[in-house]
């Protein structure tokens, strides 16, 4: 080894002894006859002194010519630091240096390689391998590894097998796009990069393998956002012979252990909540329950009055800020532009200030008396110093406004901590979702989802309000993961095909290999798949994903480092059966 120690882990009782270390120059600091260098590596950063006098003219020498980030390997003794800092886990240390030597120089980076940088985030993506050098970045993988780790500890625990499924498939409709990869020995086809391994692990359930788990790479292309990736990492998993609650119970297990061994957080119970109630309370099937500021229905109460924005409404929805009832003129007007944004779309924004002396202050006072206003009051639960905030207009569209109204609200009022993990499992999701675009039924987890039993009957008359045995697992307001018991047997699959507008041709096409597997004796089965990336960052409080991505996608689904996706020469398009002409 060309160090004998890390730069992380010297300390007095080191002192005296004869070291090696090896590492980057983090910082050089040259006051002519005294230099000091710091040194990193993964571990952390240890002080290296050169001093006129005692050490050799040639050696001082090399040490002023030092720059950020070159590589050395430096041999010397640990000595106890006059001054000591505190602020570093090595700050009692320093290496009095008797040999240095340069194992690479290095050019100046683009950008400070330190906590604080000064490189903008296209740059640092650009020179990816030098950002992952900054502790903060570094600090996030090692997390992201810890969970790795403590994911399969559970999960072998719990009799699961890891089992590996292949990357080059058909086509799965998980409601994404796929990404395409062309055949050259076969001229002409593609293969499609997995959204996820769904139909190969409930054939793995057929095989008998009734526990089965992979960490795995998925790939959708949809357009990104700070939680999406076009490739992304799941926690993949199914059960043989279950019904939902093992599966919730297995899986509220590893998430219960994944907080307490990485973390040292006790989750405590994870509550359900079924989805009609999370749309109806929280305008939202994924509500961020560290806060409370649930929907209050005063369509009854605010209608004939003859205001006409609310008796046209199809329903008026209100929230309840707590303690915000001081909110000024100028934030209430910010407020009301914030919901005016084509982002949001509302047409307008009611409130009621319930000021400490009792009054109820609106901006509807010209339509509401008093007396009105504080049966609003009392039906959102408001005291005085709160707040009431009102939309109106057709339901669907004012619950998802109101949504957004209350994640801001929730933002502003320092309501969303980072270090306040508040999990739930949605269930009862529906099992279809009307398209607009296509004019039909899609299924909203995936075609595979099995319809709770006692609603099938409603497959034929109001396919819309059949429910799924499906659930997603929500943290702080993001679906971290989400699953369904599924269909085992032929004939409701092939039902559940019809029902997506699949002719039978079609469905024995794509998915006759599925459905002749279930004619060979399937177990019921059921699973989940958990957004590892997402999971890391809430592990970590970031709403970002790509820092617990080593090498990430930018907004456009770019790595900037090595230019992909880029275009191909002639001759290997030809070689893949492509025709040239597509590429121009
Ligand atoms: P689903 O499509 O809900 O289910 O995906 C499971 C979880 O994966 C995460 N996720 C993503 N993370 C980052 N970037 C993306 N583009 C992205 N898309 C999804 C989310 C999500 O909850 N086969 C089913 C699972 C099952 O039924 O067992 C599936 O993939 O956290």
């Amino acid at each position: 080894m060309l160090r004998t120690h890390t730069c992380g882990e010297l300390r007095l009782q080191h002192v005296n002894q004869q070291i090696t270390l090896a590492g980057w120059v983090q910082r050089v600091r040259n006051k002519g006859g005294l230099i000091w260098v710091d040194l990193r590596d993964r571990y952390g950063v240890t002080q290296l002194i050169f001093e006129e006098g005692s050490t050799d003219k040639a050696l001082l020498e090399k040490a002023a010519q030092l720059g950020r980030e070159f590589v050395v390997q430096a041999t010397g003794k640990v000595l106890e630091r006059t001054s000591k800092n505190d602020k570093m886990a090595t700050g009692d240390i320093e290496i009095k240096v008797e040999d240095l030597s340069v194992l690479n120089p290095a050019k100046v980076p683009p950008f400070i390689i330190e906590d604080e940088t000064d490189g903008g985030d296209e740059l640092r993506m650009r020179y990816r391998y030098l950002d992952l050098r900054r502790n903060v970045i570094r600090e996030k993988l090692q997390l992201r590894h810890r969970m790795m780790q403590e994911t399969r500890t559970y999960m072998d625990k719990q009799q699961f097998i890891e089992v590996e499924t292949p990357v080059l498939i058909k086509s799965t409709p998980e409601g994404a796009r796929d990404f395409v990869v062309p055949s050259r020995v076969n001229p002409g086809e593609f293969y499609a990069l997995p959204q996820s391994p769904q139909t190969f692990k409930q054939l793995l359930m057929v095989s008998g393998f009734d526990r089965y788990f992979q960490i795995v790479k998925c790939f959708r292309d949809e357009d990104l956002r700070a939680d999406r990736q076009p490739e992304f990492t799941q926690i993949d998993c199914e059960m043989a012979f279950v019904n939902q609650e093992d599966i919730l119970n297995t899986f509220e297990g590893l998430i219960k252990h994944l907080f307490l061994s990485v973390k040292g957080v006790n989750l405590g119970h994870v509550p359900h909540m079924t989805y009609a109630d999370a749309m109806k309370f929280y305008g939202n099937d994924k509500p961020d329950l560290r806060f409370d500021m649930k929907f209050v229905d005063l369509t009854t109460l605010a209608k004939g009055t003859g205001f006409a924005v609310i008796d046209q409404a199809e329903i008026v929805l209100g929230i309840c800020a707590k303690g915000a009832g001081e909110y000024t003129r100028k934030q209430l007007d910010e407020l009301t532009d914030w919901v005016k944004r084509p982002q949001i779309g509302a047409k307008g924004l009611i409130y009621v200030r319930y000021q400490e002396d009792g009054l109820l202050k609106s901006s509807v006072d010209k339509f509401y008396s008093q007396e009105q206003l504080k049966t609003w009051a009392d039906a959102c639960g408001a005291v005085p110093g709160d707040l009431i905030l009102v939309l109106s207009g057709d339901e669907k569209t004012t619950r998802k406004q109101l949504s957004e109204l209350r994640l801001k609200m929730g933002e502003d009022l320092g309501l969303r901590d980072r270090s306040v993990f508040v999990p739930l499992w949605v269930v009862d999701f529906p099992l279809l979702e009307w398209d607009e675009e296509s004019q039909r039924f899609h299924a909203m987890h995936h075609p595979f989802t099995s319809p709770k039993r006692e609603d099938i009957p409603l497959l034929e008359s109001d396919p819309g309000s059949v429910r799924a045995n499906a659930y997603d697992l929500v943290i702080n307001g993001v679906e971290v993961g989400g699953g369904s018991i599924r269909i085992h047997d032929r004939a409701t699959q092939q039902l559940m095909f019809t029902h997506l507008g699949f002719s039978d041709e079609e469905a024995q096409k794509q998915f006759g290999f599925l459905m002749e597997a279930f004619e060979y004796g399937a177990p019921p089965h059921g699973g989940i798949a958990f957004g590892f990336d997402r999971l890391c960052a809430i592990f970590g409080g970031s709403d970002s994903i790509r820092d617990y991505i080593a090498f990430p996608k930018n907004n456009s689904g770019r790595d900037v480092m090595i230019d992909s996706p880029s275009t191909l020469a002639d001759a290997q398009l030809e070689e893949l059966s492509i025709r040239v002409a597509l590429k121009k």
